[in-house]
Protein backbone atom coordinates (compact mmCIF):
# COMPACT_ATOMS: atom_id res chain seq x y z
CA UNK A 1 0.00 0.00 0.00
CA UNK A 2 1.11 3.34 -0.82
CA UNK A 3 1.83 5.59 1.96
CA UNK A 4 0.52 8.77 2.21
CA UNK A 5 2.32 11.68 2.54
CA UNK A 6 0.81 15.21 4.41
CA UNK A 7 0.46 18.21 2.53
CA UNK A 8 -0.79 21.93 3.31
CA UNK A 9 -2.70 24.11 0.93
CA UNK A 10 -4.42 27.33 0.94
CA UNK A 11 -7.79 26.98 -0.85
CA UNK A 12 -10.13 29.89 -1.72
CA UNK A 13 -8.42 31.84 1.47
CA UNK A 14 -8.83 28.79 3.38
CA UNK A 15 -5.99 26.41 5.06
CA UNK A 16 -6.35 22.70 4.73
CA UNK A 17 -4.16 19.97 6.10
CA UNK A 18 -4.58 16.42 4.45
CA UNK A 19 -3.02 13.10 3.99
CA UNK A 20 -2.60 11.95 0.41
CA UNK A 21 -1.44 9.18 -1.65
CA UNK A 22 1.40 10.64 -4.24
CA UNK A 23 -0.54 9.78 -6.79
CA UNK A 24 -3.26 11.42 -6.43
CA UNK A 25 -4.35 14.40 -9.06
CA UNK A 26 -4.77 18.14 -8.12
CA UNK A 27 -7.82 18.00 -9.29
CA UNK A 28 -8.81 14.96 -7.80
CA UNK A 29 -8.01 16.62 -4.43
CA UNK A 30 -10.11 19.38 -4.74
CA UNK A 31 -13.29 17.46 -6.30
CA UNK A 32 -12.93 14.61 -3.87
CA UNK A 33 -10.93 15.71 -0.66
CA UNK A 34 -12.25 19.06 -0.56
CA UNK A 35 -15.95 18.82 -1.69
CA UNK A 36 -14.69 21.60 -4.18
CA UNK A 37 -17.04 20.30 -7.66
CA UNK A 38 -17.09 23.26 -9.06
CA UNK A 39 -13.81 22.11 -10.78
CA UNK A 40 -14.38 19.89 -13.64
CA UNK A 41 -12.87 16.99 -15.24
CA UNK A 42 -12.92 16.47 -18.72
CA UNK A 43 -10.24 14.96 -20.22
CA UNK A 44 -7.35 14.54 -17.57
CA UNK A 45 -5.01 14.32 -19.90
CA UNK A 46 -4.47 18.29 -20.33
CA UNK A 47 -6.28 18.86 -23.28
CA UNK A 48 -10.04 20.43 -22.33
CA UNK A 49 -9.46 22.70 -19.58
CA UNK A 50 -12.06 22.35 -17.64
CA UNK A 51 -10.00 21.41 -14.47
CA UNK A 52 -8.30 25.17 -14.92
CA UNK A 53 -7.54 26.72 -11.18
CA UNK A 54 -5.19 29.07 -10.32
CA UNK A 55 -2.07 28.09 -8.83
CA UNK A 56 -0.36 30.99 -6.89
CA UNK A 57 -2.34 33.34 -9.36
CA UNK A 58 -1.85 31.45 -12.47
CA UNK A 59 -4.13 29.71 -14.37
CA UNK A 60 -2.98 25.89 -14.34
CA UNK A 61 -4.49 22.60 -15.35
CA UNK A 62 -4.73 20.87 -12.35
CA UNK A 63 -5.17 17.18 -13.83
CA UNK A 64 -1.39 18.12 -14.59
CA UNK A 65 -0.32 18.17 -11.16
CA UNK A 66 -0.48 16.19 -8.43
CA UNK A 67 -1.62 17.07 -4.83
CA UNK A 68 1.36 16.70 -3.03
CA UNK A 69 2.83 19.37 -5.66
CA UNK A 70 0.80 21.92 -4.52
CA UNK A 71 2.04 21.82 -0.85
CA UNK A 72 2.50 25.43 0.95
CA UNK A 73 1.25 26.76 -2.40
CA UNK A 74 -1.89 29.01 -2.95
CA UNK A 75 -5.24 27.89 -4.81
CA UNK A 76 -7.87 29.45 -6.00
CA UNK A 77 -10.87 27.60 -7.87
CA UNK A 78 -13.92 28.99 -9.23
CA UNK A 79 -15.85 28.69 -5.49
CA UNK A 80 -13.56 31.16 -4.54
CA UNK A 81 -14.84 34.21 -7.01
CA UNK A 82 -17.90 35.22 -5.72
CA UNK A 83 -17.35 37.04 -2.29
CA UNK A 84 -20.47 35.99 -1.32
CA UNK A 85 -23.38 33.82 -2.15
CA UNK A 86 -25.64 36.70 -3.70
CA UNK A 87 -23.26 38.00 -5.51
CA UNK A 88 -21.41 37.34 -8.52
CA UNK A 89 -18.15 38.11 -9.85
CA UNK A 90 -18.37 41.15 -12.55
CA UNK A 91 -16.91 38.17 -14.77
CA UNK A 92 -19.29 35.62 -13.65
CA UNK A 93 -22.06 38.42 -13.75
CA UNK A 94 -20.66 38.90 -17.43
CA UNK A 95 -21.13 35.11 -18.34
CA UNK A 96 -24.92 35.67 -17.18
CA UNK A 97 -26.03 39.05 -18.83
CA UNK A 98 -23.95 37.67 -22.34
CA UNK A 99 -25.15 34.17 -22.55
CA UNK A 100 -21.75 32.72 -22.30
CA UNK A 101 -22.43 29.35 -21.34
CA UNK A 102 -25.03 26.32 -22.18
CA UNK A 103 -24.03 23.32 -20.22
CA UNK A 104 -21.51 25.26 -18.11
CA UNK A 105 -19.37 22.31 -17.82
CA UNK A 106 -16.39 24.15 -19.82
CA UNK A 107 -17.63 27.35 -17.56
CA UNK A 108 -15.24 26.98 -14.34
CA UNK A 109 -12.48 26.39 -16.18
CA UNK A 110 -12.51 29.21 -18.85
CA UNK A 111 -13.21 31.80 -15.86
CA UNK A 112 -10.38 30.91 -14.02
CA UNK A 113 -8.33 31.05 -17.38
CA UNK A 114 -10.01 34.74 -17.45
CA UNK A 115 -8.83 35.98 -14.17
CA UNK A 116 -5.17 36.33 -15.03
CA UNK A 117 -5.70 37.30 -18.17
CA UNK A 118 -8.02 40.28 -17.67
CA UNK A 119 -5.51 40.95 -15.37
CA UNK A 120 -2.66 40.85 -17.94
CA UNK A 121 -4.43 42.37 -20.29
CA UNK A 122 -7.73 44.94 -19.72
CA UNK A 123 -8.17 46.27 -22.88
CA UNK A 124 -8.21 42.51 -24.84
CA UNK A 125 -9.30 42.77 -28.65
CA UNK A 126 -11.72 40.11 -29.69
CA UNK A 127 -8.56 38.51 -30.95
CA UNK A 128 -6.74 39.00 -27.99
CA UNK A 129 -9.58 36.80 -26.39
CA UNK A 130 -9.77 33.71 -28.56
CA UNK A 131 -6.16 33.65 -28.34
CA UNK A 132 -6.52 33.12 -24.80
CA UNK A 133 -9.60 31.19 -25.16
CA UNK A 134 -7.52 28.55 -27.46
CA UNK A 135 -7.05 25.98 -24.93
CA UNK A 136 -10.14 25.44 -23.19
CA UNK A 137 -12.86 23.23 -24.88
CA UNK A 138 -16.37 23.85 -25.42
CA UNK A 139 -18.82 21.44 -27.16
CA UNK A 140 -21.85 23.71 -26.64
CA UNK A 141 -22.06 27.13 -27.62
CA UNK A 142 -19.76 28.14 -30.57
CA UNK A 143 -17.81 30.83 -28.58
CA UNK A 144 -19.55 34.00 -29.80
CA UNK A 145 -21.35 34.73 -26.70
CA UNK A 146 -17.89 33.37 -24.46
CA UNK A 147 -16.51 36.20 -26.35
CA UNK A 148 -19.03 38.42 -26.25
CA UNK A 149 -19.09 37.92 -22.19
CA UNK A 150 -15.31 38.61 -21.75
CA UNK A 151 -15.59 41.61 -23.43
CA UNK A 152 -18.05 42.91 -21.12
CA UNK A 153 -16.27 41.61 -17.90
CA UNK A 154 -13.45 43.52 -19.22
CA UNK A 155 -15.48 46.85 -19.38
CA UNK A 156 -17.17 46.18 -16.06
CA UNK A 157 -13.77 45.24 -14.38
CA UNK A 158 -12.27 48.59 -15.41
S1 LIG B 1 -9.50 17.71 -17.38
FE1 LIG B 1 -7.69 18.81 -17.20
S2 LIG B 1 -7.35 19.63 -19.17
FE2 LIG B 1 -9.09 18.35 -19.41
S1 LIG C 1 -21.13 25.44 -22.26
FE1 LIG C 1 -21.26 23.28 -22.51
S2 LIG C 1 -19.20 22.70 -22.84
FE2 LIG C 1 -19.12 24.83 -22.85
Amino acid sequence: MTQSISITVIVNEKEFTRAVEPRMLLSDFLRHELGLTGTHVGCEHGVCGACTILFDGESMRSCLIFAVQADGHNIATVEGLAKDKDSLHPLQQSFWEAHGLQCGYCTPGILMTMIPFLKQNPNPTEDDIRHALSGNLCRCTGYQHIVDAVKLAAEKMK
